[in-house]
C-alpha cells in the first residue's frame, strides 16, 4: 500500500467520531426556545404595563429573569441570551460570534433585505451548536420602551432608562424594524 493512503487512513481513524451536524434539526430546536423564551419574557412585559405602566415594567424585559432561562439551563445546558447592535443592556454586548452574525444581518439588511426575511441560523461552535434568530420589533407595544422619546416612551420611562441604562442605544425604533438576535447555544 502507498505510504500517502496508510496515512490517510491512519489520519481518519484517528478522528474524534462525531456524529454529522443536523442543520435543519438545530434550527427547529433553536426557533422552539426562542418561541417559548419570548412568550414567557412578553407575557410579563404586558402584565406589568396594563397594570402600572411602562415604566415599572422596564425591569421586566431582562432574559436573566425569566425561569425558563434557568430551568432550560439546569436541564438541557441550553445558554439563552439577546444581543444587538444598538444595545440598551451592556451584559447583552456581543461576543465574537454574535458580532459575526450581526453584521451579517446588517449587509443583508444594507442590501435590501426585509426584516421579516431574515433566516435564522445555527452552526456548529467549538463544542456547542450556535444558534440565532433575528428579533423585530414585531407589536406596538415594543414602542413603549423602543420608540420614539416623548412620542411612543413617556418621560417617566425615559428617566428611568436614563438611570438603570445610562449608555441606552435601543430608542428610535419603527414597528417592523430588526432589533437584534436570540443567541442560543447548547452542548453538541
Ligand atoms: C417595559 C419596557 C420594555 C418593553 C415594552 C420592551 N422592552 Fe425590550 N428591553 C427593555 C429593557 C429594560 C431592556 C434591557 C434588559 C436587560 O437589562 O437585560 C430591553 C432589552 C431588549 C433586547 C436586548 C438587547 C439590548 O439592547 O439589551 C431586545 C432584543 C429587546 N429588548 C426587544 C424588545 C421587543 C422585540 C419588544 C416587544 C415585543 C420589547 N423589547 C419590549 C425594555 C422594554
Amino acid at each position: 500500500m502507498p505510504i500517502a493512503v496508510v496515512l490517510t487512513a491512519l489520519l481518519v481513524s484517528c478522528a474524534a467520531p462525531e456524529a454529522p451536524f443536523d442543520e435543519a434539526g438545530a434550527i427547529e430546536r433553536g426557533q422552539g426556545i426562542a418561541r417559548a423564551a419570548f412568550e414567557q419574557l412578553f407575557t410579563r412585559v404586558r402584565m406589568k404595563m396594563e397594570a402600572e405602566g411602562p415604566s415599572a415594567a422596564v425591569a421586566h424585559c431582562a432574559v436573566v429573569a425569566l425561569p425558563l432561562v434557568d430551568s432550560l439551563a439546569a436541564v438541557h445546558g441550553v445558554r439563552i441570551k439577546r444581543s444587538s447592535d444598538r444595545l440598551r443592556a451592556p451584559h447583552d454586548a456581543p461576543d465574537d460570534d454574535e458580532q459575526r452574525r450581526l453584521d451579517e444581518v446588517l449587509a443583508l439588511l444594507a442590501g435590501g433585505a426585509r426584516p421579516a426575511d431574515l433566516p435564522p441560523q445555527a452552526l456548529v461552535l467549538g463544542d456547542s451548536i450556535a444558534f440565532y434568530q433575528p428579533i423585530l420589533i414585531n407589536q406596538p407595544g415594543c414602542l413603549k420602551c423602543h420608540g420614539t422619546p416623548g412620542v411612543e416612551v413617556d418621560s417617566t420611562t425615559m428617566e428611568v432608562l436614563a438611570r438603570t441604562y445610562p449608555g441606552d442605544a435601543a430608542t428610535g425604533y419603527a414597528l417592523g424594524d430588526f432589533r437584534g438576535l436570540w443567541s442560543i447555544r447548547w452542548k453538541r
